[in-house]
């Protein structure tokens, strides 16, 4: 590798349009230019390390530049990197399908590969609206999100996303989708427990569906926490409203776990905390331990029931040339190893814990508001008025080894899993040295 971080910050700023990015912004806030990465640690090329606070957008879970990974992606490699799924079919994308089934909450046996997060929302709204022609209901062809919902940036999935930034330019574009109250927990009270708006925010659900089932296709949810609304979490109690208002009224309940799914809110998948299965269950970034771009959507017998015929058209036809790519499946198929060999949904249950513990003087602060936590998950509010809060914020982190996005005046640690006690207490003290600074 050649060059430092000035020469690959030019070159980078002249050839690549960064995703998320107001390319001008590039003038006054550092791009951090990876040399590589180990374990937590992200490098530059200047020999300057920053610890992966975000894991990489979500995806990372057991580190950069896995050995286990490694190896099993070399492995790959020497016997098929990759082959058409429709008309054939691999090993690795059949083992896979048949243990995510398995650890998966019960009845999703039929999973259908896309590549990125955005790509499986798609897959699940075609299908649920053409589960419904086919049975011959074409009039459900409705969609209900939340307040808050973020589902990725594509088309359709941009349309059940209600963040305004990502949104507004795109409307005229966007298909017609009906937005529900979030039951998010920070609006609880002396009075009123997380719970109690979760059966609030469900009673709306409910009377909007009570109007609208019969042209309502389904419910789209991210469970237990909205990540791009700035990390709301909510009570399990409103999943379970749901499915019940769902199973209720004849409309499909979509589970969006490209975000929770993989051990980030405690469990596998975020669903089984609320004891509920949906009828589309929404997968990708942490299902290849952050390496390479893969999601799947898995639905039920009776969804996969309804498109199987003679007629071609009744089919599913959707695809994407790189739809099940064997390494990305090798990638996944290890990762689940890791889960099982390491035991790791029990270590990060122990790790959270201390983790919390480690975060208490956060949690104090007088400048935190609502310190919240989910599994490996830890996120607050910040008393700011400074509307470019966010941006300051990330340069002060890098500034003191660690990489931080906060979302608007909310920051939060979603580390790899593998990160140890004395990685996270940097987070924390990193994060109280920038607070008490501003
Ligand atoms: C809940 C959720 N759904 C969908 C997406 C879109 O995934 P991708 O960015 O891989 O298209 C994201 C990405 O952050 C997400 O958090």
């Amino acid at each position: 590798m050649s060059g430092d971080n000035a020469e690959w910050r030019a070159r980078s700023l002249a050839a690549v349009w960064h995703p998320c990015t107001q390319m001008k912004s590039h003038e006054t806030l550092p791009l951090v230019p990876i040399a590589r990465g180990s374990g937590a640690w992200l490098y530059d090329f200047d020999g300057r390390r920053f610890l992966d606070g975000v894991s990489s957008w979500w995806v990372n879970l057991f580190g950069h530049a896995n050995p286990r990974l490694n190896a099993a992606l070399v492995a790959q490699l020497e016997s098929l990197e990759h082959a058409l799924l429709a008309g054939c079919t691999h090993r690795p994308v059949v083992e896979l399908s048949e243990r995510l089934a398995a650890l998966a909450p019960p009845g999703l046996g039929h999973a259908f590969y896309g590549s990125d997060g955005a790509s499986a929302v798609e897959i699940a709204l075609k299908m649920s609206f053409h589960y419904w022609s086919n049975r011959t209901k074409p009039e459900k062809r409705g969609f209900v999100s939340l307040e808050g919902s973020y589902h990725g940036e594509t088309l359709g999935a941009l349309a059940v996303t209600d963040v305004p930034l990502f949104r507004a330019t795109y409307a005229p574009l966007l298909m017609a989708n009906a937005v529900v109250p979030c039951p998010d927990a920070r609006r609880m009270t002396e009075t009123r427990s997380a719970a109690d708006i979760a059966i609030d925010a469900a009673a709306a659900l409910e009377a909007h569906l009570a109007r609208h089932h019969a042209t309502t296709a389904a419910v789209i949810v991210e469970p237990l926490v909205q990540g791009a609304a700035g990390m709301v979490m909510y009570d399990a109690e409103y999943l379970r409203r749901v499915r019940a208002l769902c199973t209720r009224y004849g409309v499909h309940l979509i589970a969006d776990e490209i975000m929770t799914g993989f051990g980030r809110t405690g469990r596998l998948f975020a669903c089984e905390q609320a004891g509920i299965a949906p009828d589309f269950l929404c997968l990708s970034k942490g299902i290849t331990g952050g390496y390479l771009p893969l999601s799947c959507v898995l639905s039920t017998d009776d969804v996969y029931a309804a498109f199987y015929a003679d007629d071609a058209a009744r089919g599913f036809l959707h695809s994407h040339s790189y739809t099940g790519n064997a390494l990305a499946c090798r990638a996944a198929l290890c990762v689940l190893d890791i889960f099982r060999d390491d035991d790791v949904i029990a270590a990060n249950a122990a790790k959270s814990q201390r983790f919390t513990a480690l975060a208490a003087p956060l949690a104090t602060h007088g400048r935190v508001r609502h310190f919240r936590h989910q599994g490996m998950i830890w996120a607050f509010d910040v008393a700011t008025d400074r509307p470019d809060f966010a941006r300051r914020f990330f340069a002060a982190a890098l500034e003191r080894e660690l990489l931080l996005r906060p979302i608007d005046r909310t920051v939060y640690f979603m580390p790899p899993y593998i990160v140890d006690d004395a990685e996270f207490a940097l987070l924390v003290e990193g994060t109280r040295a920038i607070l008490d600074a501003e």
